[in-house]
């Protein structure tokens, strides 16, 4: 079994959305039994709330339900994680500041756009204070991404 955390700052708009997403791709693809995902947020002002309503709308454009409910990054998740994607750098630097204090630490870190075709290596914007637009760009580049990350994992490391 691999495991992915997808992490942002408040875990109610963008790694929701990259899980709910990539969740979707891996049960389309049947390797629910060999991929497991999650989200959490840097921040824990959201704990226990489900995803921001801009997020939950432009998913169930797509079809996507997000069932998930905000938690905060633990310092376990390292120990837990074979992967853990960044939605940007501001996120990254919280994790490797984080990830010092593990006494344990499997997960391999990554910026989600490290997986975009378009825009490589970019932050995933935040869009909190932003419009729903915002949210259907956020969407576009999480959608180009978790295909790209899914395959990579196939490639990589499922036999
Ligand atoms: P997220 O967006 O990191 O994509 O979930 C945010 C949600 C809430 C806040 C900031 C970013 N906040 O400051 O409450």
């Amino acid at each position: 079994m691999k495991k992915v955390l997808f992490v942002c700052l408040g875990n109610i708009c963008r790694s929701p959305l990259a899980e709910g997403l990539f969740l979707h791709k891996v049960q389309n693809q049947i390797l629910g039994d060999q991929i497991e995902v999650d989200s959490c947020g840097t921040g824990g002002w959201h704990v226990g709330h489900e995803p921001d309503a801009r997020s939950l709308k432009v998913a169930a454009q797509y079809g996507i339900v997000l069932s998930s409910r905000a938690r905060k990054l633990r310092i376990e998740d390292f120990a837990t994680y074979d992967y853990i994607i960044a939605m940007d750098r501001s996120n990254l630097r919280d994790l490797r500041a984080q990830q010092q204090y593990a006494e344990e630490n499997k997960a391999q870190m990554f910026l989600m756009r490290d997986f975009d075709p378009l825009g490589k290596s970019k932050d995933v914007p935040d869009p909190y204070y932003g419009g729903e637009e915002g949210f259907q760009n956020v969407y576009e580049m999480l959608d180009r991404s978790t295909t790209e990350f899914l395959d990579f994992i196939q490639k990589n490391d499922l036999k």
